[in-house]
């Protein structure tokens, strides 16, 4: 049995990146224009930025060691409610005080002097998939429909030390802030983007001082749903995010995180001395390969058939392959428009907030008003698919006729179709047919209608006959 609450909260508390509105860019910060030659082809494309190198191994142990965000959750309190995890969830080879804590979570001890347990990246970019964890799999089961504020109030009471109270008090005043804007409608959906704009609008630019009031105004209404991309194709893209958002210094953005609870620069530019090792550690990891044998015949056609239809967007693979970073405009690629669009939460004041603060200094946020055509290495094991995760499997990926308005969801263990390649999914009757629904709980429901769900558009593989589509299943599996 999975803690869910605990996750929940402890995932929640890491937030990672930031959007900014698809508004009008200011072009004379923009990064320097692609030559003739990158063009040729659809879209934008975005040439690399310099990055600080680091040590991937540093990287790995400071990732599953340190305290990035800045608070947790007492030790004792957290001993207390969990004890040591399952064998199956801890990190093999991880020493000291996170030996026996689940891979989502770092033990570290505050500038106070109590020993905290709290979230690290992985609670989001690590995931099992048929049995086995994997490391930079976006995890797509991560529950946020529920309220993350009620299991910290109960634990105050439980909390003896005046200094571990403090702790918890500081980590329940966080949780409570982002708690309200942060719901999902659906088992899946991520709202880190929405996490980070909340915390975000709780803090002064210039100092990162917390102020329990916003200072920018938060949409109401709930996030849009998110899929938590593989970390794995970090090291072929030059722009972070789906909406290539994420500019300049990777290593800076992804030290966002410490936007919970890091409340002065100072802190915040410690966390950002180790974390070029952390962006080095993401880069250093590949995909898994498929688990299943491969009709290699069958996937050389269907490698012809990527490289008339689809080559041109996501670039060729294998000895030879090359990728460039292309941003399709939304109303071209066809999938839902809200991410690149102008959403309330992902309005200017938050990109501008960013730009005005210690984590704009080295890097920018710069959403397009498209999509990233990405990388479609181990593209088999990273269903759903599309930014929203609204499609389920790579069959229906090809064929947008398929596709179902309304399912219902399937995350377990034995539930990853490697014919169809994804998530298997049950499709309901379009008709609200509230007797047929009787017992199935909606949060596992994925309704196509609802905001920012659309599972429509990228319809590149429609054409395509039978034959051509099997074969280019078959070679995508082989990526
Ligand atoms: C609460 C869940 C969550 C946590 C925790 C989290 N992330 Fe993320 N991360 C996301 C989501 C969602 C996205 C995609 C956002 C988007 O594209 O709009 C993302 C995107 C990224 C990307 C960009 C990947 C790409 O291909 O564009 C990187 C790199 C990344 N995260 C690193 C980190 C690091 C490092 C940490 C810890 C310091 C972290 N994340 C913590 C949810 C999370
Ligand atoms: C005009 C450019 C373009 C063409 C041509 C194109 N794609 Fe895409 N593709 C995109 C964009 C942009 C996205 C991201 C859309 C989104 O997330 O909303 C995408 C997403 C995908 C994804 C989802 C990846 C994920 O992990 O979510 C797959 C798989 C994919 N494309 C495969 C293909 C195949 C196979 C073909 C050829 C039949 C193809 N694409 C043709 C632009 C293109």
């Amino acid at each position: 049995m999975r803690p869910a609450a605990l996750l929940a909260t402890l995932v929640a508390l890491a937030g990672c990146g930031a959007r900014g509105a698809a508004g009008p860019r200011d072009e004379a910060g923009a990064a320097p224009g692609p030559g003739p030659a990158a063009t040729a082809g659809p879209g934008e494309v975005l040439t690399a930025e310099p990055q600080r190198p680091g040590d991937p191994a540093r990287g790995w142990v400071r990732l599953v060691s340190e305290g990035y965000v800045g608070c947790g959750a007492p030790r004792s309190l957290y001993d207390r409610a969990f004890g040591p995890a399952p064998a199956r969830w801890r990190l093999p080879g991880r020493e000291g005080a996170g030996a026996e804590l689940p891979y989502f979570a770092n033990a570290f001890t505050t500038p106070a002097g109590v020993e905290v347990v709290t979230a690290n990246c992985l609670g989001c970019h690590a995931s099992f998939l048929r049995g086995e964890l994997v490391i930079g799999l976006g995890d797509a089961a991560l529950d946020f429909t529920g309220d993350l504020g009620p299991m910290l109030g109960v634990g105050a009471l439980l909390v003896g030390d005046p200094a571990a109270r403090a702790e918890l008090a500081r980590l329940t005043a966080r949780v409570q802030a982002i708690t309200p804007h942060v719901r999902t409608r659906t088992v899946g959906a991520n709202p880190a983007d929405h996490i980070a704009a909340v915390l975000f609008a709780h803090r002064d630019p210039a100092t990162l001082a917390w102020s329990d009031e916003p200072r920018l105004p938060l949409a109401g209404g709930e996030p849009i749903p998110v899929d938590v991309p593989a970390w794995w194709l970090l090291r072929r893209k030059t722009a972070m995010f789906h909406t290539a958002a994420g500019r300049g210094d990777h290593a800076r953005i992804m030290m966002t995180a410490s936007v919970l609870c890091v409340d002065d620069v100072a802190t915040a530019r410690a966390i950002d001395a180790y974390f070029p090792d952390v962006r080095a550690f993401i880069l250093s990891l590949g995909p898994p390969p498929f688990p299943a044998p491969i009709d290699r015949a069958l996937a050389r056609r269907g490698q012809a058939v990527f490289d008339r239809r689809c080559a041109r967007c996501h670039g060729t693979y294998g000895a030879e392959g090359s990728y460039q970073t292309r941003v399709i405009p939304a109303a071209e690629v066809g999938t839902d428009p809200a991410l690149a669009g102008h959403a309330g939460q992902f309005g200017a004041p938050f990109t501008a907030w960013f730009h005005r603060s210690f984590y704009g200094e080295l890097s920018r946020l710069e959403p397009r008003a498209g999509y990233v055509a990405p990388p479609l290495d181990g593209v088999w094991a990273t269903a759903p698919y599309l930014h929203n995760g609204s499609v389920q499997t790579l069959a229906e990926l090809l064929d947008s006729h398929t596709r179902p308005t309304r399912a219902v969801l399937a995350r377990g263990r034995d539930d990853y179709d490697l014919e169809r390649v994804g998530w298997r999914s049950h499709p309901l009757a379009d008709a609200r047919d509230a007797a047929a629904e009787a017992g199935i709980d909606p949060r596992w429901i994925l309704d196509a209608t609802a905001p920012g769900s659309s599972n429509r558009g990228h319809t590149y593989g429609d054409r395509l006959d039978a034959e051509d589509r099997r074969a280019l299943l078959e070679y995508l599996k082989s990526l």
